[in-house]
């Protein structure tokens, strides 16, 4: 049912740009191989034939997966987007027939070596398929080594291993994919909600430039990297000039980002105009440190996160917090589970398997608070 929900806010979206950041360079040609570009129709099309496909597979396998064991890694229990993925997913495997009992999933608190000892546990108990999301990215490719030698499925979320380490899934024909959205999208849609209201609204000193902070997630992420980049490429690409007074590392924490804020408040002041959070919340930290600083949201600052948590959704519809981008957590979850059910099945799967993320405004955050609610 929110599948459907989706697809309809779906429709009524999107556009594209691309984008740059505070001392990092545009990279033109990521930007033109069409990843950013999002349509209206293609990824509900998608998402229901997934879950068609998905449904024919249970039916045909007489749809229980009863004795079927999932081992899922999650690179950090405390993560509030991950938080509402695991719970998505474990939740959507269960409608699908798996036992709860047999669906593992385990916190790698952010340290790698503490993840790479569960999978290996998870390779020694037999799982039948592994889901993913690696603390460190660059370490896909140890991974993937050691999980196809176990012969077991291996479905990657949330943190896309580089291009070479899916192109090595294809050439040697491994049980390996990816499920996730491409986060170029998302940085351009930040950089949209700003465009949108006209250059006259967000110029507050009115020197015909906009004076930005970005707080970027953890570095190692190509979803911090992209979305730093590509939301103030989308500026510089609507023809805006752009200064930026800080770019700083809150980890995707809440509480390092008030801190970073608070800083860069305290130093800028006035001159800030908008701030750019590489999640949601990032900017629920960035709110308190702009409200502590006797400063208004969307009079006298702009502030943007990605997520669509549910307390930024009410931020928005408040008027506290400018705008944010979904990150469906419903499609990523179902597409993680159909695609390890395809694996369990026996049958094979693309080696990117991907998603759109959704602009939200005043216009929708209601419409998306109704649905992630
Ligand atoms: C991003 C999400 C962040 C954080 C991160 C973890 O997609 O926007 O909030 O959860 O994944 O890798």
């Amino acid at each position: 049912m929110k599948k459907k929900v989706v697809s309809l806010i779906l429709a009524a979206t999107m556009i594209a740009t691309m984008v740059t950041g505070c001392g990092s360079s545009s990279d033109e040609t990521a930007a033109t191989d069409g990843a950013a570009t999002t349509t209206d129709e293609a990824a509900p099309a998608t998402e229901a034939g997934a879950a068609d496909a998905a449904d024919a597979a249970a039916d045909a396998a007489g749809g229980d997966y009863a004795d079927k064991v999932v081992g899922v890694c999650i690179y950090q229990f405390s993560d509030n987007f991950m938080t509402l993925f695991r719970t998505e997913l474990e939740n959507y495997l269960i409608e699908q027939g798996f036992s709860k009992d047999n669906i593992k999933i385990v916190d790698g608190a952010n340290d790698q070596a503490t993840q790479t000892g569960q999978i290996d546990n998870f390779i020694a108990e037999g799982v039948d398929v592994l889901i993913i999301n690696p603390v460190n990215s660059s370490s896909a490719e140890t991974i993937t080594d050691k999980v196809v030698a176990a012969d077991i499925p291996l479905v990657y979320i949330n943190r896309e291993p580089d291009e070479s380490e899916e192109q090595r899934w294809a050439d040697n024909g491994w049980d390996v994919t990816y499920v996730g959205c491409d986060a170029r999208q998302s940085g351009t849609m930040q950089g949209e909600l700003i465009i949108d209201l006209g250059l006259e609204t967000v110029d507050l000193n009115g020197d015909g430039k906009i004076q930005y902070i970005m707080v970027e997630g953890d570095p190692e992420n190509v979803d911090a990297q992209y979305r730093t980049e590509y939301s103030v490429k989308a500026l510089t690409d609507a023809g805006f000039e752009v200064e930026c007074l800080s770019d700083q590392v809150g980890n995707w924490q809440q509480d390092q980002a008030q801190q970073i804020v608070a800083n860069a408040l305290g130093q800028y002041g006035n001159d800030v105009e908008v701030v750019f959070c590489n999640n949601d919340a990032m900017a629920l930290g960035a709110l308190q440190a702009i409200q502590s600083a006797g400063r208004t949201v969307n009079e006298d600052i702009f502030l943007v996160g990605v997520d669509a948590l549910s307390e930024a959704l009410e931020d928005v519809i408040a008027g506290t917090m400018t705008g944010t981008v979904f990150n469906d957590h419903f499609s990523q979850s179902h597409s993680a589970a159909d695609a390890a059910i395809r694996f369990v099945n026996g049958e094979t799967n693309e080696y990117y398997i991907g998603c759109d993320y959704v602009k939200v405004t005043t216009e929708n955050a209601q419409e998306v608070l109704d649905m992630v609610k």
